[in-house]
């Protein structure tokens, strides 16, 4: 989706802005822009289509400013095209903006300004800002940029982002927040604003994580944080451990095939300093839930979107498996609006991977509204859901620049794990033995990852096989089921080919009707408690003419014996674990496939990173 980014300091702003616009890419987007202010006049250049246009059109120009803000859109109101790009402007071009997120009252906002004489040159919600900021400057007879935007921004309804400019207050950018992310960037005698943190880690990682309804004013010398009462506030600057070469694709084609090389060290990261075998015990007091409210709860719900709710259904089976506590699990756009039953009693577990998804940040809001407690297994510090919640348990992959979540994926598998372990303990419903047989055989996952990392070659052969299907069906049982759902939503996501995952004791209730000698069906066969129905779910795709691709473990004689069409080996490790390995297996592969259909991996089509709108 949209980004922003804006700077103002004493260096050249061009390259900063392109080079953060560049940054944000992965957010997905149509269309960029950037506005610069030089010498009391404000230059702005915008395109259609990707960054590399706008780097050519402003390549040879000198255009030397030190104030500038840009921004990549993703349409939302009006199509992809240069007037639609951000920045847009006030009647006199003296005033831009760019903005994430949407103004649900633009349409009334926009037919006012005109007939108070606005003239209006693209389809935008947007551009009612830039008017409504002129307007407010000429009502309130102020050239004052902060003061007119917080009385702009008192019309306005719905999500936004801003940052503005404003040629009567020269080095000056504001910024202003209402559900839509927005950081701010410290660094010496200059200053950030952004709406993701990888546009300005090459910079600074000391960052200020603006909350909702508040106003910034930025200057070179400093940074002032207003409330809507325009009372000043204190804001804390968090210091962000990411190293800025994490953003970068470091020799590998794509972000997603580095981030899927990347998980042996990110699911180590994950668990260090959390888990410990001698004696073995589970450390997540950064939860900060004591052990009295452990045992009182009654209930657990996960909840996320996408590739985070998958995480959450693992979760669910395990909360239940090892700690005995009843869960439940929900997608948040679905649980927002369902007047869930929870109370005091309930946990709630927000798992999102940026911290700024929509829906689950509205999801946590209506459990706590109605008494719940809420925590979040999250990956991005200081991020929206992490300041709503009581506790976080946060996933150390570093930024996770591909639109298709992977090292953040099996990151939470091992974050919803440690919890499982944790209340298990602290209920005392696990026993040691047992404690220190699930630590090790985390212990051992890293290691095993690698093994299947370096058999990525037989996982591309095998993609030329099946690359040209149209359809893929795959079916996984207990633990394994939500890892059917993630394998196919990784290979629909960057491939573009439909498929579906199922629960396969499922399949004989209808999907099997789609079975034939064209329809590829990926199987989960890793050894689990429920091994021998997934070998009889294999005969039946079989007697029915379909290919079988299996994931299974070494020395499977079985499945050898009824002879499938390919099988994936991965190491054995427990039920629970086998979901990581048989992931990475997956995620390959659908790389790979998409890689030969020559799709774009990293920002595939009409896909955001983060999803900010509901
Ligand atoms: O940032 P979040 O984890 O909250 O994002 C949730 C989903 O939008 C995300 O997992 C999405 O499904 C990915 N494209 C999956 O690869």
């Amino acid at each position: 989706m949209c980004g922003i980014v804006g700077y103002t300091g004493k260096k050249e702003v061009k390259d900063i802005l392109l080079n953060g616009l560049k940054k944000l890419e992965y957010r997905g987007y149509d269309s960029a822009g950037v506005a610069i202010e030089v010498n009391g006049m404000l230059v702005l250049r915008r395109c259609e289509g990707k960054i590399a246009n706008l780097e050519k059109i402003i390549h040879n120009e000198s255009i030397i400013g030190t104030t500038g803000i840009g921004h990549t859109r993703w349409a939302t109101h009006g199509r992809p095209s240069e007037e639609n790009a951000h920045p847009h402007t006030d009647c006199k071009g003296r005033i831009v903006v760019v903005h994430n997120g949407i103004i649900e009252n633009y349409i009334s906002l926009k037919k006012r300004l005109e007939k108070e004489g606005h003239r209006f040159r693209s389809e935008t919600d947007t551009e009612v800002i830039a008017h409504l900021i002129e307007k407010c400057m000429s009502k309130a007879k102020t050239k004052d940029l902060l003061r007119a935007v917080h009385l702009a921004v008192g019309y306005l309804k719905g999500s936004f982002a801003i940052a503005c400019i404003s040629l009567d207050d020269p080095d000056t950018i504001v910024a202003a927040r209402q559900f839509s992310p927005l950081i701010i960037g410290i660094g010496k005698e200059e200053h950030f604003v952004a709406s993701d943190i990888p546009a300005i880690l090459e910079h600074t990682r000391n960052i200020i994580s603006m909350n909702d309804g508040q106003i910034a004013k930025l200057t070179p010398k400093k940074v002032d944080i207003y409330d809507l009462q325009m009372k000043k506030v204190s804001a804390q600057v968090m210091n962000i451990p990411w190293d800025p070469v994490t953003a970068e694709k470091s020799g590998y084609r794509h972000f997603m095939l580095k981030e899927i090389f990347e998980q042996p060290r990110t699911i180590e990261e994950t668990f260090r300093g959390r888990i410990s075998l001698d004696p073995a015990k589970i450390f997540l007091e950064t939860m900060d839930i004591s052990t009295e409210d452990i045992k009182n709860i009654q209930g657990i719900v996960f909840i996320g979107c996408g590739t985070a709710y998958h995480a959450g259904i693992i979760g669910k089976y395990i909360v239940e498996n090892e700690a005995k506590i009843p869960a439940d699990v929900d997608v948040a756009s679905e649980f927002r609006y369902r007047d869930p039953l929870v109370n005091k009693n309930t946990l709630v577990v927000a798992i999102s991977q940026s911290g700024e998804t929509a829906d689950t940040i509205q999801a946590v809001r209506e459990a706590r509204k109605k008494g719940a407690k809420a925590i979040a297994i999250c990956n991005v510090i200081g991020s929206s859901i992490t300041r709503e919640v009581t506790g976080v348990i946060y996933t150390r992959t570093g930024p996770e620049i591909g639109v298709a979540s992977t090292k953040a994926f099996t990151a939470q598998i091992v974050a919803v794990y440690m919890l499982a372990l944790y209340l298990g303990t602290k209920k005392g419903v696990i026993k040691q033995q047992h404690l220190s047989d699930m630590i090790n055989d985390l212990l051992c996952i890293p290691k095993q990852i690698e093994t299947i990392l370096k058999k990525e070659s037989l996982i591309k052969v095998a993609a030329h096989k099946y690359f040209t299907k149209k359809d893929f069906l795959y079916l996984g049982r207990h633990y394994n089921y939500p890892i059917a759902l993630e394998g196919a939503l990784k290979l629909k996501e960057i491939s573009y080919i439909h498929a579906e995952g199922y629960p396969a004791g499922e399949m004989k209730h209808g999907p099997i009707a789609l079975i034939d000698q064209n329809m590829p069906v990926v199987v989960i066969t890793t050894k689990s408690s429920v091994y021998e129905k997934i070998l009889s779910n294999i005969e039946e795709i079989k007697a029915r003419s379909g290919l079988v691709i299996a994931i299974a473990n070494k020395g499977d004689k079985k499945l050898e014996k009824i002879g499938v069409d390919d099988i994936f080996y991965v190491p054995k490790t427990s039920e629970v674990l086998s979901t990581i390995l048989n992931t990475v297996t997956l995620q390959l592969f659908a790389y790979h496939v998409a890689e030969l259909l020559g799709c774009d991996i990293d920002q595939p089509r009409n896909l955001a990173k983060s999803v900010v709108v509901e």
